[in-house]
C-alpha cells in the first residue's frame, strides 16, 4: 500500500537548511493498523504529509499503492489524496459555517457526486457513527468527540482504502479517545488501512505496529516488541 524509499524531507529557514526527514524507508501493507510515535519535533507529522500527499519529498521514492507520486504536481496530488485517502486531525478541522451533514459531504463535492447521492451518503456515513440526530448541527454545537466523529464520517464517505490521522484523539479526554480508537479499529476490521499518529500509549495500543520516529529516523518494532520495551 505504502512504500516510502529513502525519502527526506528538508525545508530552508533564511540561509539554513533543515533536514526534517532523514533517510526514511517504510513499507505498510494493505489492512494494516500502525501507530507513529516519537517526541514532539521528530517529523511525524511531516512524514504523514508525506504519506498522505499534502506534501512532497526533497528526495527519495513514495509509491502508494503501486503508484509513483513522488513527482506528481499539486493537482495529481489532490486527486490522489480525494480517491485514495481519509484524514482525521487533532483539532477536526470541520468547516465552521457548514452543518455536519454539509461537512460530510465536501470530499463528495470535490469528487464529483451528484447531490442526491451526496446527501444520502452523507447521512449513512453519520449515522454510522452514531450522529443521526446531529446531523444539521453546526461544528460549534457538537462535544469534542462529535466533532471528530463528523471527522471521521468525512474521512470515510468516499471510501477510501487508507485513512491517515494525525493525533486525532490529542484534542479529547482518555473515555472519548477510546470511543474514537474503537471506531478505526472497526474501520480497520472491514480492511482499511490506518496510520495514527499519537502521543499517548493507550491509542497506540490499538495499533498492530508501531513506529518510531526520532531525530527524523524510523526505529520499528513489533507491538509486542514495543510492549516489553516500555
Ligand atoms: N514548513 C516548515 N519549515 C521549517 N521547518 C519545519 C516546517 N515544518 C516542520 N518543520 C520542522 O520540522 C521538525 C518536525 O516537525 P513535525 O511537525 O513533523 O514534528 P512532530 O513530530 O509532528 O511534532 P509534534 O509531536 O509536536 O506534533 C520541527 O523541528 C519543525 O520545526
Ligand atoms: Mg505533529
Amino acid at each position: 500500500m505504502i512504500q516510502l524509499e529513502s525519502i527526506t524531507r528538508s525545508f530552508a529557514v533564511g540561509k539554513e537548511k533543515i533536514q526534517v526527514l532523514d533517510n526514511i524507508s517504510l513499507t505498510i501493507d494493505d489492512g494494516e493498523f500502525v501507530a507513529i510515535m516519537g517526541p514532539s519535533g521528530s517529523g511525524k507529522s511531516t512524514l504523514m504529509n508525506i504519506i498522505g500527499c499534502l506534501d512532497k519529498p526533497s528526495s527519495g521514492q513514495y509509491l502508494l499503492a503501486g503508484e509513483d507520486v513522488s513527482g506528481y504536481g499539486e493537482n495529481e496530488l489532490a486527486r490522489v489524496r480525494n480517491k485514495s485517502i481519509g484524514f482525521v486531525f487533532q483539532q477536526f478541522h470541520l468547516l465552521p459555517r457548514l452543518t455536519a451533514k454539509k461537512n460530510v459531504e465536501l470530499p463528495m463535492i470535490y469528487a464529483g457526486v451528484a447531490k442526491t447521492e451526496r446527501e444520502e451518503r452523507a447521512e449513512e456515513a453519520l449515522a454510522r457513527m452514531g450522529l443521526h440526530d446531529r446531523m444539521d448541527h453546526l461544528p460549534n454545537a457538537l462535544s469534542g468527540g462529535q466533532k471528530q466523529r463528523v471527522a471521521i464520517a468525512r474521512a470515510i464517505v468516499n471510501q477510501p482504502k487508507l485513512i491517515l490521522a494525525d493525533e486525532p484523539t490529542g484534542a479529547l479526554d482518555t473515555k472519548t479517545s477510546m470511543a474514537i480508537m474503537e471506531l478505526f479499529q472497526e474501520l480497520n476490521r472491514e480492511g482499511v488501512t490506518i496510520v495514527v499518529v499519537t502521543h499517548e500509549p493507550e491509542v497506540a495500543e490499538y495499533a498492530h505496529r508501531v513506529i518510531m520516529v526520532r531525530d527524523g529516523r524510523l526505529q520499528s518494532t513489533s507491538a509486542a516488541d514495543w510492549r516489553l520495551s516500555k
